[in-house]
């Protein structure tokens, strides 16, 4: 049996909320792993260049912002040049941005090294679209987490409320199936199944089903390694 020296990997991709974020943040709660929400960092690069005013189709001064991007996330909170924007990234206008941004091969490759620099001991989970085909194909762990998208819309629907913004159910819906089109037909690292990924659909689960799910898989998993 050959061990890797790395630290193991769970990757948890899914299209748009799938709940991926509430699950992979739990899941690395139970094994006191680190925890790499991608979107985050797309989003956070759809934020600065909005704020510098360049347009999200710039591949070129994309990159350029992406590679000098001062990021930090610390207990659950997201910091841009150190300032707080955890809710800034989390409106669907930056959430749209993010995925649009996100079809640049530039921006894809400026942006590698920074997620690979969360595999630290004793292990990370990561959530995205290309966690398990890119940025950590050799993960011990490949989970496709999604759900319907009428099922996905909902949730957002109500999540919105809940923070008191004003939604539409219908806007919502279609603004989550443009996504999940842009995110799997774009040419560079497309959301898809992986062959060697366990298909998890929460359609008819809460997230503790989810999360119950990955964490017996995971170990299930190193007994098999
Ligand atoms: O997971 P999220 O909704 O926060 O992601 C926002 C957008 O970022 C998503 O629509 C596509 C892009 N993204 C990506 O292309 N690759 C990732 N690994 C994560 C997100």
């Amino acid at each position: 049996m050959t061990e890797s020296l790395l630290p193991p990997v769970i990757a948890i991709d899914g299209p748009s909320a799938s709940g991926k974020g509430s699950v992979a943040e739990r899941v690395a709660k139970h094994f006191g792993f680190h925890y790499l929400d991608s979107g985050a960092i797309y989003r956070l690069l759809a934020f600065a260049a909005y704020k510098q005013q360049v347009p999200w189709s710039d591949a070129k001064a994309l990159a350029e912002i992406a590679a000098r991007l001062n990021i930090r996330f610390e207990s659950g909170e997201t910091y841009l040049d150190n300032q707080l924007v955890s809710a800034e990234i989390r409106t669907e206008q930056m959430g749209k941005g993010a995925s649009e941004v996100a079809v640049h091969p530039e921006v894809r490759t400026a942006l590698l090294q920074t997620q690979r620099n969360f595999r630290k001991a004793p292990g990370v989970v990561g959530d995205g679209r290309d966690i398990g085909s890119v940025i950590f194909p050799d993960a011990g762990l490949k989970v496709f987490l999604t759900a319907a998208v009428e099922t996905r819309a909902k949730r957002r629907y109500d999540q919105l409320l809940q923070r008191g913004e004003a939604a539409s159910y219908e806007h919502i819906l279609q603004d989550l199936q443009q996504r999940d089109l842009r995110d799997s037909q774009r040419a560079v690292a497309p959301l898809k199944q992986l062959p060697d990924a366990i298909l998890l659909d929460t359609t008819d689960k809460n997230i503790e089903q989810a999360v119950n799910i990955i964490i017996e898989a995971f170990k299930k998993a190193g007994q098999n390694a």
